[in-house]
């Protein structure tokens, strides 16, 4: 059965726009995709662990060697996110823009998971290797934010929220990425923003 999993990024609840907009594309994909499973990771539900240790257990892995003790547990703890992540058929990300940039469960759960042997493997001479590449996983990603808009001058900020994300996505080896924008900045239409945006959305995912 393929496997839909939606990461959400905002703890707005009922009042968050990225996760109604998410909501729409899943209602859509349940419709279009009857016998697919659709699984929802709310980043906020305390699942993330911390990585404290976990940055000690990358390094001793860097250095060819196995963690060990309460690095042994984090690192494992990481792989279980890492596992949950990797479990998926295709990807929903929603993503509000936080100060310019992601929301920090969201760069929590990308430090979590992106490791040596999982996520990429580096050679001095040749650079990254980009281990999700062989995936034929889609991934789609609603943003959103309030202020900054495409077309904007820098006075609105800059976004750093899509740059960073894509760049992630990409760095893993996914490349099959659709964007659902939703920015209705401070002085536009947010009826009709919601609207093209709830249209891209369900579109998006009847054609997944
Ligand atoms: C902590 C925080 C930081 C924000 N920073 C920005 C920002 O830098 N630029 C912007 O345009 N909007 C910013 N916003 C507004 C949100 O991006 C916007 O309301 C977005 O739609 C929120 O998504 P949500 O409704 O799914 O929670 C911020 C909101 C919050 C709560």
């Amino acid at each position: 059965m393929t496997k839909l999993l939606h990461i959400s990024s905002s703890p707005r609840g009922d009042a968050s726009e990225s996760l109604r907009i998410a909501g729409v594309f899943r209602e859509a994909y349940e419709e279009t995709h009857p016998r697919s499973e659709v699984e929802h990771w709310d980043l906020w539900d305390r699942s993330l662990p911390d990585f404290a240790i976990g940055a000690h257990a990358k390094m001793t892995v860097f250095a060819g060697l196995a963690p060990r003790g309460a690095e042994a547990e984090a690192w494992a703890a990481a792989r279980r996110v890492f596992e949950r992540f990797d479990s998926a058929d295709h990807l929903l990300f929603s993503v509000p823009m936080w100060n310019g940039g992601i929301p920090y469960v969201l760069k929590q759960f990308i430090d979590v998971i992106s490791q040596p042997g999982w996520i990429f493997d580096v050679d001095p001479a040749t650079g990254y290797a980009h281990l999700l590449s062989d995936r034929r996983m889609r991934v789609a990603v609603v943003y959103s934010s309030a202020v900054w808009g495409p077309g904007l001058g820098p006075e609105f900020g800059t976004d750093f929220q899509s740059t960073y994300f894509s760049d992630w996505l990409r760095w893993t080896g996914l490349t099959d990425i659709s964007e659902i924008r939703y920015h209705p900045t401070l002085s536009g239409d947010r009826e009709c923003a919601r609207h093209a945006a709830d249209s891209a959305a369900r579109d998006l995912a009847k054609s997944f």
